[in-house]
């Protein structure tokens, strides 16, 4: 499917829409609209009730968006934080030089020197896109938004670019509130800014997105992983750094074949999975999915090894919507050497050590992004999104069949219910009962319930089912428990 269409649908819907389109718009930010907000919270809900409440080993935090500086000096990114840009000489657009180099040559040019990179942009004749020109040598661009924090001259902060150093820079602390607990992950969903060279590709590139991030903090000496058993024969498909060096595609393999001997890799390996079987909880398709290694080179500069689960998003191709780092010692050891305090855990036995780290970390609107593909449909004459119940939008929509003869009452009484046990649910009684089920159809709703004359005589009402567009007849008094167990199944 072409990214284009997902983006129209979305903006008729109500999914996301360009921010601000009276004054036409702003690259890279987008406003969340009633049916995209419902869906993105319900994602946000399930990842932390999954990956929060139900692990045992991880707590939350919620840091601010705005912090000290020096904690961005101390992480690296002021240093490294960079993206290659090149200018074009006639026009004056910039663009990002590696993706460039990979449109013209169908290979990834990411983490290539920048001198390397103005090479193979003057070898291959890489032109401007936009106007034909001449393109400039490429320069580094740190990604990081700035501002001025309080009235005062030289007061730089920046918007954090990551969730992730605010647990970091927090470890301390929340090592002692988890009773120094150990391994012991931290979890946190939240905004990031990065103000990327070209965005694009509607919520895939954004300016302002959303992260949801761990950090698994694990002693190396101690590094074995508790329910290895359960994830260590999970297939997916693999795309390892070597089958890359080799020229072949991903296939059907054990995800812990991908990992190599590395302190921590079995940590590695139930991340990848649990991520995996997430995706596919929530209604990622499988088949769309795939674990592909980075290759040393485009690595971020904190990373020993980093795998990155991409979604194949039709017209764009694969593109990674979760990267999982291990990033080793390296966060920990910067802020200690920075702050000139130390960032250590105990062991039972008094030695004391700087906790090792893998990190999971999703973006939020790549996560909707893949099911917006992952679940629309045109059937017939119906387009659909056939989300389940756990994110859909709306879980289920109730009208009376006419709007009179006492079934608007009896039908807003019905919703009333559905509201107090918990059950997100829409009243509609606006257009015909086919124009209703196809407005549910649109955005997802998986059942819509009608209350029509036989209910004023038995107080049964029909539940039609999105997917096969059957109806069943059930008892009023039990619409909350029907619900309730189709939504575990
Ligand atoms: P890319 O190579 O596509 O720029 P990245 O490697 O910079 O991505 P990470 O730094 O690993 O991405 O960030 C972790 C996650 O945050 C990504 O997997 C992605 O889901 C999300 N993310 C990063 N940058 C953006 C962005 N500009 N817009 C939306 N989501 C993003
Ligand atoms: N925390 C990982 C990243 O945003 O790059």
């Amino acid at each position: 499917m072409d990214i284009r269409k997902i983006t129209d649908v979305a903006a008729k819907l109500g999914i996301a829409f360009p921010t601000a389109e009276v004054y036409g718009g702003y690259a890279g930010f987008y406003d969340w609209g009633p049916v995209g907000t419902e869906l993105k919270n319900n994602v946000k809900r399930s990842w932390w009730k999954e990956f929060v409440h139900a692990s045992h080993e991880v707590v939350g935090l919620d840091g601010s968006i705005i912090t000290n500086p020096e904690v961005w000096k101390a992480s690296g990114h002021v240093e490294h934080f960079h993206d290659p840009i090149t200018v074009c000489k006639k026009c004056g657009k910039r663009y990002r030089a590696d993706h460039l180099i990979e449109e013209a040559t169908g290979k990834s040019a990411e983490g290539k020197p920048p001198e390397e990179m103005s090479e193979a942009i003057r070898k291959l004749g890489v032109k401007c896109p936009e106007c034909g020109g001449e393109l400039g040598d490429v320069v580094l661009f740190n990604l990081m938004f700035s501002t001025q924090v309080g009235p005062y001259e030289g007061s730089l902060s920046y918007l954090r670019p990551e969730t992730a150093q605010l647990i970091f820079v927090n470890f301390p602390r929340l090592y002692q509130i988890a009773r120094k607990r150990m391994p012991l992950g931290i979890a946190q969903v939240g905004k990031a800014f990065r103000n990327e060279i070209s965005p694009r590709n509607f919520l895939f590139r954004l300016r302002e997105f959303e992260q949801m991030e761990i950090e698994f903090f694990f002693d190396p000496e101690d590094d074995k992983c508790p329910y290895y058993e359960k994830v260590k024969d999970y297939e997916a498909l693999v795309l390892t750094a070597e089958m890359q060096e080799r020229g072949e595609r991903e296939k059907a393999m054990k995800v812990s074949e991908a990992v190599p001997d590395i302190p921590g890799r079995e940590w590695v390996v139930y991340w990848i999975v649990r991520s995996l079987e997430w995706f596919e909880k929530i209604g990622v398709r499988k088949d769309l999915l795939r674990v592909r290694e980075q290759l040393p080179e485009e690595r971020a500069h904190y990373s020993e090894g980093t795998w990155d689960v991409e979604f194949y998003f039709g017209s764009m191709g694969w593109k990674e919507i979760e990267g999982i780092a291990h990033r080793g010692t390296y966060d920990l050891r910067r802020h200690s050497e920075h702050a000139g305090k130390p960032f250590e855990a105990v062991r039972s036995d008094g030695t004391k050590f700087t906790p090792m780290v893998v990190e999971p970390s999703w973006g939020v609107d790549r996560v909707v992004l893949a099911l917006l593909f992952s679940a629309y449909d045109e059937d017939g004459k119906r387009k659909l999104f056939r989300f389940r119940p756990a994110v859909a939008p709306y879980t289920v929509a109730v009208f009376p069949l006419v709007s009179k003869d006492g079934l608007p009452e009896k039908a807003w009484e019905l919703y009333m219910s559905l509201l107090d046990s918990g059950i997100n649910a829409v009243y509609d009684e606006k257009g015909s009962i086919g124009r209703r089920y196809r407005r549910q159809d649109e955005v997802g709703t998986p059942w819509c319930i009608t209350v029509d004359h036989q209910s004023l005589e038995d107080n049964t009402v029909t539940i039609r089912d999105r997917d096969s567009m059957e109806q069943v007849r059930v008892p009023a008094t039990e619409v909350v428990e029907w619900i309730r167990k189709r939504m575990k199944d």
